[in-house]
């Protein structure tokens, strides 16, 4: 994909960010691997007034052309960097799972769907002041073979390998929040065993559950017709 059509999706997913209600006002920010470095959202501008141009370059040793990038560049920086499965970082404000986060709440296997962050628990990182290095250090403890975790008190982060995965997790990762949310009222949910979340995990790897079209010959329940 060139820069080009990068910035310009970039845009239409802050947009779809806000949209979708996973986000709102200038809370969250999002960075793609793009040549050497990266491109990250400029800091504090909202998104409906964000054009391609807007887009910050920046790499790995934090310099950066254009606008003053956001304030969680190191976080944005550091995973990139650290983590060679994934390409897009986006980090939001989500209601549901920044209520769970304000208690410092991991979310359990409660619900099969928690396995599509790559673990038995959804992890809650410690509390950490905003566009810190710190942050950034516990922010990557709580990804460790995660796809997605929450922030202490403060939001969420949702990795993928292209835009749409990253806004798709993201999205995931808020509905699990909501039902969590919606469940303990009634009392602590049962939870799955680690055996029954291995299965799980297996199966959506196998099938590449909802990251896009399957390969062919992954999905062991139907065959497409000739
Ligand atoms: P920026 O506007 O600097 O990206 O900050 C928003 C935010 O969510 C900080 O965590």
């Amino acid at each position: 994909m060139s820069n080009t059509e990068l910035r310009e999706r970039m845009v239409a997913t802050c947009r779809q960010m806000n949209a979708t209600g996973i986000n709102q006002g200038t809370a969250g920010n999002l960075s793609a691997r793009c040549g050497d470095g990266f491109l990250i959202t400029p800091s504090s501008l909202p998104y409906d007034d964000m054009c391609p141009d807007d887009l910050v370059e920046m790499d790995f040793e934090g310099t950066y052309a254009g606008r003053v990038p956001s304030s969680e560049w190191r976080f944005h920086r550091d995973i990139l960097q650290s983590r060679t499965d994934i390409d897009v970082v986006l980090h939001c404000h989500s209601v549901y799972a920044t209520t769970l986060a304000c208690h410092h709440r991991n979310i359990p296997a409660f619900h099969y769907m928690v396995g599509i962050a790559g673990g038995t628990t959804i992890r809650c990182s410690d509390y950490a002041t905003f566009g810190t290095q710190e942050l950034s250090d516990v922010a990557l403890r709580a990804l460790e073979d995660r796809l997605a975790c929450l922030l202490g008190q403060h939001g969420q982060i949702s990795l993928g390998r292209s835009l749409d995965q990253a806004l798709w997790l993201a999205t995931e990762i808020e509905t699990l929040s909501r039902l969590y949310v919606q469940a303990l009222p009634l009392g602590e949910p049962p939870i799955l065993s680690d055996e029954e979340m291995t299965r799980v995990i297996d199966q959506m790897q196998r099938m590449s559950y909802g990251n896009g079209p399957e390969p062919e010959g992954s999905n062991d329940v139907a065959r497409p017709r000739n």
